[in-house]
């Protein structure tokens, strides 16, 4: 009888150690030199770089692949996005949105992506995003973990059935309380949506991550009430922050005041480099800022961060893969985290600090561990970032559900290799 159902063998580790991974069912059951041993399937990850899966703990799944339906966003600012977002939310169907919803999941496995949180919007009473992303869940939960956040896009009391349907939602099975304090009509009316909403999440048990101070209005300060409330309601632990690109161009010594806040609620920060760096400054003339919120400096105060992805192909953003590394190269850049530790941090963030943010269960390459993880085609964290380099394998739940051959490019020039792989 074999060991296991499958190896995986010959691999570098992110922690840059070699060890074998042994698999049975759908746990990791042994790791460290596993030589000799008889095995169902074995996967060669020699000289390749094998981590646990990519997490997003920020995406629009309602929204994903619609890009130009009904139009284009001619402005590219995150308000006609979202007027035309809720012009395709009441004429999309729900079979229309299980199939994309369903076609980038295919693409997220592909890129070694297994685990997503997706805020859904609440707004519509007919509620069929929220009907769609259900089915979303049920059908991709054998291989991809779907967090689903009761997002009430317009606004938690702007539109008259806003709280309602939010409610209503989370009754269907919603596992997250969100919220857009920024874009209730007051400053008093954000403030009091924070309150609500980690008041339901306090009542319900659930997690809240609320798109947050997503603004380039440095009085947008709507994480100091989430802070707060987080503290009073002792929810520290399972609070987010999405975006928070407001922090950007706040005032230095409010933030002084306020990254302490933030740590000792233990709140989590989500940027989302793609699309703040897309987004916003789009008031501005030169200067321009860049959105992204002040990750080193939370970072240096023990916050968590996590890269979220947020849109591909969408009314906000017309590019994107269902690569957590394009996020993470992105991040790179605009948070200028260009120090080897910075650099090797990005890809934690999109790998072991979103898995915590989002509070992912048997996460992480030990015994025991739910045997999900990816080969890539590179040697290191760092290389892996620099190169977004091809997913070997992807192996979910003790199923190998992607492999893609190494693909090297065949030079042909004189006194030269034949092949390139730019790996180093
Ligand atoms: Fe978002």
């Amino acid at each position: 009888m074999a060991d296991f159902d499958l190896l995986v063998k010959g691999g570098t580790l992110p922690d840059g150690s070699h060890a074998d991974i042994g698999i049975r069912g759908d746990r990791i059951i042994a790791i460290g030199a596993l030589s000799g041993a008889v095995a169902g399937e074995v996967i060669d990850a020699t000289g390749d770089l094998v981590a646990p899966p990519f997490v997003d703990p920020h995406f629009h799944l309602d929204a994903t692949l619609s890009y130009g339906t009904p139009r284009i966003n001619a402005s590219g600012t995150l308000l006609e996005g979202i007027s035309l977002w809720g012009e395709l939310r009441d004429t999309a169907t729900v079979d229309e949105m299980v199939a994309r919803a369903l076609t980038y999941c295919d693409w997220a496995v592909s890129m070694g992506l297994l685990a997503i949180r997706s805020h859904v919007d609440t707004t519509s009473d007919h509620l069929n995003t929220v009907t769609a992303m259900l089915e979303v869940q049920k059908i991709v939960r054998p291989y991809l973990d779907l967090q689903l956040v009761a997002f009430p896009q317009d606004g938690l009391y702007r539109t008259p059935t806003g709280r309602t349907n939010l409610l209503r939602a989370l009754d269907m099975g919603v596992d997250v309380v969100g919220g857009i304090p920024h874009f209730e009509r007051t400053m008093e009316e954000g403030r009091a949506s924070v309150r609500d909403l980690c008041e339901i999440a306090a009542e319900r048990g659930l997690p809240v991550d609320l798109h947050c101070d997503e603004t380039d209005d440095p009085l947008s300060r709507h994480i100091e009430t989430l802070a707060y409330e987080t503290q009073r309601l002792g929810l520290q632990g399972r609070v987010a922050g999405s975006h928070l690109t407001s922090m950007h161009s706040m005032d230095n010594y409010y933030v002084s005041k306020l990254l302490p806040l933030i740590a000792e609620a233990e709140v989590a920060a989500i940027p989302n480099p793609l699309i703040n760096i897309t987004l916003q400054g789009r008031h501005d003339t030169y200067p321009k800022r860049r959105g992204l919120t002040r990750v080193k400096e939370m970072q240096a105060m023990g916050i968590t961060v996590g890269w979220g992805q947020d849109c591909v192909r969408d009314p906000w953003y017309s590019l994107g893969t269902g690569d957590m590394l394009d996020v993470a190269f992105m991040g790179l850049h605009v948070a200028q985290m260009t120090a080897p530790e910075q650099m090797s941090r990005c890809f934690d963030m999109v790998t072991v600090e979103n898995a915590r943010i989002i509070g992912l269960e048997g996460y992480g390459l030990h015994e025991g561990a739910v045997a999900s993880l990816v080969v890539l085609d590179a040697g290191d964290p760092i290389e892996a970032v620099r190169l977004r380099p091809d997913r070997l394998a992807v192996v979910s739940k003790g199923r190998l559900v992607s492999q893609k051959a190494r693909n090297d490019a065949r030079l042909a020039l004189e006194g030269r290799p034949q092949s390139v792989r730019r790996r180093h």
